[in-house]
C-alpha cells in the first residue's frame, strides 16, 4: 500500500482564474481539474542533496564579493503541517526584487537599477523543529503591466518541496500595512478569510540592534490554518 496525501479542499484554493489578475486567462485551464491518483511517482524522490546547500545560500545581502543595497531584514518562521506539527528537511527556496524593486531577469527591464551584489534568490532546508530563516534585504514595490498604474506589494517569492516532486508549493509573503495591498489582483485572489495568512509579522524579538529588522512568517502546508498557495506559474510572472 503506498501512502497517499490529504486532498486540498475547494473551498481554500485560491483559484487558477482571477478576473482583475489578467495573465490568469491565458493559463488557467478552461475545465475543472481531475485529481490524478498518487502512485508510485507522486509519492517519491527527489534526493535534494541537503549536503549542497552552503551556510551562504540563506543570506542573499552577500553576493558577488559586495553587500547588497538596502533595508536589512530578518525573515523567518516555522513550516507546519495541519495539526501544527513541524516539518523538518522541507526545501525552501525564496526569490525576490532589490531595494528597487526590480528582479535580475531577463524580461524585468523597466528602469530601476540593478544591484551588482544581489541576485535575490536564497535557499535553506528546514531544522529538526521545522524552522527556516533569510537574511536580506527589503524588496521594492515595482510596476506591472496588468492595468494602468498597477504596482505589486513589496513581497518574496517561496517554493518549499518535501519529499517528492509532487509535494512542491509555491507561494508568496507579504509585509504587513504595505498601501498597494488594496489595488493588487493578486493578493485580492486569495480568499478574505486566508490573505492574514500570507502577511509576515513584524518581530521585535528578533531585529539585530544596529544591524537588521526582522519578519516571521510561519507557512502551514495544510488545514484550516493553510497558507494560501497558488500555481507554479504565478510566481515567474509577477
Ligand atoms: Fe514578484
Amino acid at each position: 500500500m503506498l501512502p497517499r496525501y490529504l486532498r486540498e479542499t475547494e473551498g481554500v484554493r485560491t483559484p487558477v482564474a482571477f478576473p482583475g489578475y489578467r495573465s490568469t486567462a491565458l493559463r488557467a485551464p478552461l475545465r475543472t481539474p481531475v485529481d490524478l491518483p498518487h502512485r508510485l511517482t507522486e509519492i517519491t524522490g527527489p534526493v535534494l542533496g541537503e549536503d549542497r546547500l552552503l551556510p551562504t545560500d540563506a543570506d542573499l545581502t552577500l553576493r558577488m564579493g559586495g553587500e547588497a543595497q538596502g533595508q536589512r531584514i530578518i525573515v523567518h518562521g516555522r513550516v507546519l503541517d495541519s495539526d501544527g506539527r513541524a516539518v523538518p528537511n522541507a526545501l525552501v527556496e525564496v526569490w525576490q526584487a532589490n531595494a528597487a524593486g526590480r528582479y535580475r531577469h531577463v524580461v524585468d527591464n523597466w528602469p530601476a537599477p540593478l544591484d551588482p551584489h544581489f541576485d535575490g534568490l536564497g535557499r535553506v532546508v528546514t531544522d529538526s523543529l521545522g524552522r527556516y530563516e533569510f537574511t536580506t534585504i527589503k524588496p521594492g514595490a515595482y510596476p506591472w503591466g496588468n492595468h494602468h498604474n498597477a504596482w505589486r506589494p513589496a513581497h518574496i517569492h517561496f517554493s518549499l518541496f518535501g519529499q517528492a516532486f509532487t509535494q512542491r508549493l509555491v507561494t508568496q509573503m507579504y509585509f504587513p500595512g504595505d498601501p498597494l495591498f488594496d489595488q493588487d489582483p493578486i493578493y485580492n485572489a486569495i480568499p478574505p478569510a486566508a490573505r492574514h495568512r500570507a502577511v509576515s509579522r513584524f518581530d521585535l524579538t528578533r531585529t539585530q540592534p544596529d544591524w537588521a529588522l526582522a519578519f516571521e512568517w510561519d507557512i502551514v502546508l495544510r488545514g484550516a490554518d493553510q497558507t494560501p498557495f497558488e500555481t507554479d506559474d504565478d510566481g515567474d510572472v509577477a
